[in-house]
């Protein structure tokens, strides 16, 4: 009997859960357009969550998801994933994961923003991300095929089902390599804003190839911006980690202010939206903003890597105090899945930040990310493999016929335009002015063949830049990460930590437009937006 074929799209810590799940039995096929080394998971500094100290329940942790989420997370894919994650965490610990450890070898648990127990597994200090994929690499069968430098370009969809995927490598050369079962595991849209801790890899692939192959996708407009990049005369350098905050580190002005005073009961650890919008607020008033992290005694020890970053940008760690500001870190909505990962297309699966699990709701709870990644990623492997083999014939693929709307713009203006009116602030004006800007520029039609990555790139930006604006517009209301100044008092949790439930989503497919969920009234835009 043949063996199962499976083409996996990225090689961060979802994908490589997926793969390390298969026997040799199966013909596993992992696409990375860089390195295997370059994906956001690789950067994840703060770690994994799971209830594991002492008083600590999956109760305690799912209440902190849904506050942190605005009720907007699927009450019962949240209590399950933190259930499944907590069980994949202990397995870790059983095989010796390398997670940090006191003197005395128990686990260290750190704190990071609206968890309200230490909660979070790291390793190598602030390098969690980067241990887990180099761990995974090795869980990893040696029948598995990595193939690197290899870009997606285009699903194969036959029949309504996916049946491939078509890709160039790095000499332009074309590749349709056939699977019995796609899986896109390409991250999100960091690349879309000017300051983002994404690989630069990350350029909305896996959403704009889910919406070309006709899936849907679900709360585009649920985009979180990490409170604290280190950025210093504009630029920035990386991720200082939420976890420097839970260790005595607080957010200051230049005078030594507080900025978090009175803002939240859990000051420098409220969620990550509100602690953004407070640092946006200083800054658009014209102070700068600090970490202070002189109550931290071993500081280089406990984060080598932000150590690395603060010499690589020439800011003294002595002096107690890193230059931040907020920048695009994590896209919550993405391409909408089952419980098993699969999408609305049959043979597409999405996991990892490509996919809208429900687990995240309108604000991801930190460290909860790598967590989603390995349940998801192993969730939809046993899925896969309950399948049956499809001895499937393929007709061949046409090239020519796969054609991308490259615009007649640069990405740093699309970035620029992103950041000024899609970022922490929304209104309706702004946001309308960047869409009118986005649907009326100029573009030129080219083939698969011509294209090149850069432009390919620059046509799935354009891409998921239209969908999240649209969402953005059509959620009248502010809810976590989604702010708008026109809708300022909706926010439920201003009223205690009591959850609003809500179903409430904003879903997107080609040729059927936009459309808010039941619970909204039913309202279509243009389907003429989305072409
Ligand atoms: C951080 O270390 O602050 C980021 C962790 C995360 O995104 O969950």
């Amino acid at each position: 009997m043949s063996k199962k074929t499976i083409a996996v799209i990225g090689s961060g810590a979802a994908a490589l859960s997926l793969a390390s799940a298969f026997p040799p039995s199966y013909e596993v096929t992992v696409i990375t357009k860089k390195s295997v080394k370059n994906s956001n998971s690789v950067y994840a500094q703060g770690g994994i969550a799971a209830a594991y100290a002492k008083g600590d329940s999956i109760e305690a942790h799912l209440e902190d998801t849904l506050y942190a989420g605005c009720g907007h997370n699927d009450l019962a894919i949240t209590a399950d994933v933190l259930h499944d994650g907590k069980i994949m965490i202990q397995s870790l610990l059983e095989s010796e994961f390398p997670f940090d450890r006191n003197e005395q070898g128990d686990v260290c648990l750190g704190r990071e923003g609206a968890h309200s127990y230490n909660r979070i597994f790291h390793a190598g200090g602030d390098a969690t991300g980067r241990l887990l994929v180099d761990y995974l690499l090795k869980q990893i069968d040696s029948n598995i095929e990595l193939i690197e430098h290899e870009t997606a370009a285009d699903l194969l969809v036959e029949n309504g089902r996916c049946i491939g995927v078509m890709t160039k490598d790095s000499q332009g050369q074309i590749k349709v390599r056939h699977a019995d079962e796609v899986v896109l595991a390409a991250g999100g849209c960091g690349s879309l804003f000017l300051h983002h801790t994404n690989d630069s890899s990350v350029t909305g692939d896996g959403l704009s190839l889910a919406y070309r192959a006709g899936a849907e996708l679900t709360d585009l407009e649920f985009t979180q911006f990490h409170p604290t990049l280190l950025v210093k005369n504009g630029v920035s350098y990386g991720l200082v980690s939420e976890a420097v905050r839970g260790e005595g580190g607080c957010l200051v002005d230049e005078n030594g202010r507080r900025v978090m005073a009175e803002r939240h009961p859990l000051g420098d650890l409220a969620p990550r939206d509100i602690v953004s919008r407070v640092i946006h607020e200083e800054m658009a008033k014209g102070n700068r903003v600090y970490i202070d992290c002189s109550a931290i005694s071993d500081f280089e020890a406990r984060f080598p890597t932000i150590t690395a970053i603060c010499e690589k940008a020439g800011v003294d760690i002595q002096s107690g105090k890193i230059p931040v500001a907020p920048g695009m870190h994590f896209l919550m909505g993405g391409v909408s899945v089952s419980c098993w990962g699969e999408t609305t297309v049959p043979g597409l699966y999405a996991i990892g930040e490509t996919a809208c699990t429900g687990l995240h709701g309108a604000n991801r709870l930190a460290s909860n990310s790598l967590l989603e990644a390995l349940v998801f990623g192993k969730r939809a492997a046993e899925h896969i493999m309950q399948k049956p083999v499809y001895n499937r014939q393929y007709q061949s693929s046409s090239e020519t016929s796969v054609i991308y709307k490259v615009p007649n713009t640069e990405v740093y203006e699309l970035q620029s335009r992103m950041t000024n009116h899609m970022s922490i602030l929304r209104e309706q004006g702004s946001l309308i002015e960047l869409s009118n800007w986005l649907h009326m520029l100029p573009f030129q039609e080219m083939n698969v063949k011509d294209i090149t990555i850069p432009q390919l790139e620059l046509s799935h930006l354009w891409q998921a830049a239209k969908l999240m604006t649209s969402s953005a517009l059509l959620r009248e209301e502010s809810r976590g990460a989604h702010f708008r100044t026109d809708f300022p008092q909706a926010d439920v949790r201003w009223q205690g930590r009591q959850i609003v439930h809500t179903k409430k989503g904003t879903k997107i497919r080609k040729n059927e437009g936009i459309w808010k969920n039941e619970s909204f009234t039913a309202e279509k835009v243009a389907e003429s937006l989305f072409s």
